[in-house]
């Protein structure tokens, strides 16, 4: 019974070691990579595989050129196409690729990154834009959207203050109150006496149409004293009647 026993335990020992040898066979150490039956040394990052190693010669490794990188050590026989800052995705260029590092991309000027990848974005989004009655309480940044709040009280923001203003009070600038203020907008005031309105619709027509009588008067007055002076230039009328009275016969 014994015997049987460890005869048992002899062979499942036996089973165990063939398979641990088995899956030891299988697996290639961290520095190499796995390809039919060998384990091959992997290519350096940048590099690709173009000839697997055999029984005989290492691996052959070729650096990746045009748009593409690997970054780390590998086995692969192509190299990673670099990624593209698209700015239909509010993307820019922040690190150029490199034949061991992809493409980093950051948000373009006026965005924000909706989608953090590594030191870089994937995603990124246009800052928001206040409404009227609205301040920016806090400035977009790269990474946070602008932060807009209500303008409370009596003040106002047009949308792109960063605090709300307090409405003009007309009265305190003896000035009439033409529209309130909201909290949109500032109330709007008016100038009650000779405002420069009525000064040019009124007064500038007026001494115009004075200037024009005056000059009417003048010319009217010249033209009499032409009138007044004309008989005085012919002869008088008594010498000629003198001088036909005396070529008469007597
Ligand atoms: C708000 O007012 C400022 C200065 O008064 C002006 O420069 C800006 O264009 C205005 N913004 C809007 C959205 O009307």
């Amino acid at each position: 019974m014994a015997q049987r026993q460890s005869l048992i335990l002899i062979i499942g020992l036996a089973v165990i070691l063939t398979l641990l040898n088995i899956e030891l066979s299988v697996a290639c150490n961290p520095a190499e990579y796995k390809t039919g039956d060998e384990c091959c040394p992997m290519c350096s990052p940048g590099n690709r595989v173009y000839k697997h190693c055999t029984e005989y010669t290492s691996t052959s490794c070729i650096p990746c050129v045009g748009s593409t990188y690997l970054d780390k050590p590998n086995g692969l026989t192509a190299c990673i196409q670099c990624s593209y800052c698209d700015p239909g995705f509010g993307l820019t260029v922040k690190h150029p690729c490199t034949p061991t590092s992809d493409t980093v991309c950051k948000p373009l000027e006026g965005f924000y990154c909706t989608d953090p990848y590594k030191d870089g974005c994937k995603v990124a989004q246009k800052h928001s834009s206040c409404n009227p009655g609205q301040y920016i309480s806090q400035k977009g940044t790269t990474s946070r959207d602008t932060v807009c709040v209500d303008c409370t009280g009596d003040s106002y923001s047009n949308g792109s203050f960063t605090s709300c203003q307090p409405h003009t009070k007309c009265e305190n600038l003896n000035l009439e109150q033409i529209t309130s203020g909201t909290p949109g907008s500032d109330s709007e005031c008016e100038s009650p006496a000779f405002p420069t309105a009525v000064v040019a619709s009124v007064v500038v027509p007026l001494i115009g149409v004075i200037l024009v009588i005056l000059l009417i008067l003048r010319f009217t007055r010249n033209q009499q004293r032409a009138g007044s002076n004309e008989p005085t230039l012919s002869p008088d009328p008594t010498t000629t009647i003198s001088l036909i009275e005396s070529e008469r016969p007597a």
